[in-house]
């Protein structure tokens, strides 16, 4: 019989993804809802064939050349640029995600940050709450129209068309995108969505949505340059990453009204955010919390086990980042 594997928890799971793991495995659980610090992974990582983690624990070339009987990295999230995928692959390190789960749910997160953001929500909120609603006039907190305008969508993978279905379906919007590669012209048709060039897109959006994968090439790809291409009436929503927009930039057009307003659930640093977008009537900020529904972060941690499970007992898991590794 094969000796029982070693596999590292790295962050609190849910009890039923626990119990699953740890009926097939030597479980080492950090019960814990701050990460690890990086040595403290290392360490905790030796020995060990696989580790379950989130997109707070960071996988680089160094820590797996440290980590030489490490096999099998199962992320319970769909973003996985906090994961080294080349040097996992070039060490046959199988990387596993959880795409498809939280589509729907983080397409609503995004749809209700836009709706917020249009419609002043956030600034609404704190007044009130503050007892500073005192009467009325014809411009109290007008803000944006959602229903009719054009939707712009940067990163047109499985959550941009999800809130593409959204806008046009539910609020008659008009869809423009930009992404890496076209959509094929049934998906263009269906969701009628215009390809524009990036350029193009930053001038036409009245809605802005940011949905892209971060990557080198993402980073700081919203800054100042286009910024300034876009409307003073338009919005911008980040869903994706922080480090995709220069949050200096952002906040010194949001003061200026160069563009009007912001909502924002990621943050280049996170959990710090930017001290000037705090001060902002304009922005609505949320903690990450896209993918945050009970159902859905629950799929995703099971789909997150079934994966380790599956890569770690020969069979082909669901949703691999580098199945050539399998085949090869
Ligand atoms: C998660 C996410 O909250 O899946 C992702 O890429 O950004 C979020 O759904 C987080 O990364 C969980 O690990």
């Amino acid at each position: 019989m094969d000796a029982v594997k070693k596999i590292l928890v790295a962050r609190r799971a849910p009890a039923a993804v626990l119990d699953k793991l740890s009926a097939r495995f030597d479980v080492d659980y950090h019960d814990g809802v701050m990460p690890l610090a990086a040595d403290e992974l290392r360490a905790r990582l030796q020995g060990r064939a696989g580790a379950y983690i989130t997109g707070t624990e960071r996988i680089s070339a160094e820590l797996l050349d440290a980590c030489p009987d490490l096999r099998v990295v199962s992320t319970m999230s769909v973003g996985y640029n906090h994961i080294d995928l080349a040097a996992c692959t070039a060490r046959r390190v199988l990387v596993t995600n959880t795409p498809d789960v939280l589509t729907e749910t983080t397409a609503d997160l995004g749809f209700a940050l836009l709706m917020a953001t249009a419609r002043r929500m956030g600034e609404g909120e704190r007044l009130l709450r503050d007892g500073g609603w005192k009467s009325w006039s014809w411009d109290f907190l007008a803000g944006q129209d959602v229903h009719g305008t054009t939707l712009g969508i940067l990163g047109m993978g499985r959550i941009g068309q999800a809130i593409a279905r959204r806008g046009r379906f539910g609020f008659g919007m008009k869809i423009a995108y930009h992404n890496r590669s076209r959509l094929a012209p049934e998906t263009e048709a269906e969701l009628g969505a215009r390809y524009l060039s990036k350029e193009a897109l930053l001038s036409q959006a009245d809605h802005l949505v940011l949905v892209l994968p971060y990557s080198a090439e993402s980073h700081h790809c919203i800054a100042a340059a286009e910024l300034a291409l876009m409307k003073p009436t338009a919005t911008l929503i980040n869903i994706a990453r922080g480090g995709i927009v220069d949050e200096d930039a952002l906040a010194a057009a949001l003061r200026e009204n160069r563009i009007a307003a912001a909502g924002l659930d990621v943050f280049e640093g996170e959990p710090r955010v930017n001290p000037v977008l705090l001060t902002l009537p304009n922005v609505v900020l949320t903690p990450h919390i896209g993918s945050a529904t009970m159902p859905t972060r629950l799929a995703m941690a099971g789909l997150a086990a079934d994966n380790l499970i599956a890569a770690l007992t020969g069979d082909v898991p669901p949703t691999p980042l580098n199945p050539e590794i399998l085949s090869a």
